[in-house]
């Protein structure tokens, strides 16, 4: 289905409604009701254009993927490139994936407790003016949100080409009391790997040879039991 051409945006999204999600406050608590099945639920807060939550939905079909973004302009482009990943196959509706209008400074609004398993950060703004720091979607006022919406088993990934943006996440990651893991400096130092999902901004930050920050933060309490077993392995070896 091709909703490109001379509608509105709005009218446009408005008639995707098997795809768009423009009233996320009605959900609350209600995700899985409109998935259809209690798969987890990974969200990426600030998708952009939507590729890297596309390509994730195609991916892992046993995942709910919800993409999160504030402007109407850019669910369009979200829900073109959805549609344009999962045609070859004869779908066109994702059945795992929900792209929705919201502002994170509300996602309590949008999402209950304990209603998502994992949150993505990628290439959040990076708000450089230490005035501006409480706008950085890792400030401790977002971590709290976010460790109020995650399950037992939540983590946030975050990936960055900010330095600044990245020595401060770390920090606050730190300071909230999260295991973190699998923290990289230069992500791609090695080639880039095939089975790593980018997005929009990666691919075009990779292009240019800017180095990709990522760390993992662990935020629920099985998942860090999980952690802690698997590092036992590892050392064990
Ligand atoms: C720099 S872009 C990164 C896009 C994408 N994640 C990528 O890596 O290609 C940041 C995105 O976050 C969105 N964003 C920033 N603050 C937001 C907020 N408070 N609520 C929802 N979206 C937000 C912006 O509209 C923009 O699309």
């Amino acid at each position: 289905m091709r909703l490109r051409g001379r509608k509105g945006i709005r009218e446009n999204l408005e008639e995707q409604t098997d795809l768009v999600v423009l009233d996320p406050r009605s959900y609350k608590g209600q995700w899985s009701k409109l998935f259809g099945n209690d798969h987890p639920i990974y969200v990426e807060f600030g998708m952009g254009k939507g590729q890297f939550i596309s390509r994730m939905s195609h991916r892992y079909p046993e995942i709910n993927f919800i993409g999160i973004d504030m402007y109407d302009e850019l669910i369009r482009r979200a829900s073109e490139k959805a549609r344009d990943i999962w045609e070859p196959e004869g779908v066109t509706t994702p059945p795992n994936l929900k792209l929705a209008l919201a502002n994170i400074e509300y996602a309590e609004e949008v999402f209950a407790e304990g209603e998502l398993e994992r949150i993505y950060l990628n290439f959040s703004d990076p708000w450089p003016k230490s005035k501006h720091a409480r706008r950085r979607l890792t400030h401790p006022r977002f971590l709290e949100k976010y460790r109020m919406l995650l399950n037992p088993l939540g983590e946030i990934h975050q990936k960055t080409d900010s330095r600044s943006l990245f020595e401060f996440s770390l920090n606050a990651f730190a300071d909230f009391g999260l295991q973190m893991t699998n923290i990289s400096l230069d992500l791609h130092a090695g080639g880039i790997n095939e089975e790593h999902v980018m997005t929009e901004y990666e691919t075009k930050f990779v292009g240019q040879g800017i180095q990709i920050h990522r760390c993992e933060a662990i935020v629920g309490a099985d998942a860090l039991e999980r952690y802690k077993a698997s590092r036992l392995d590892k050392y064990r070896m």
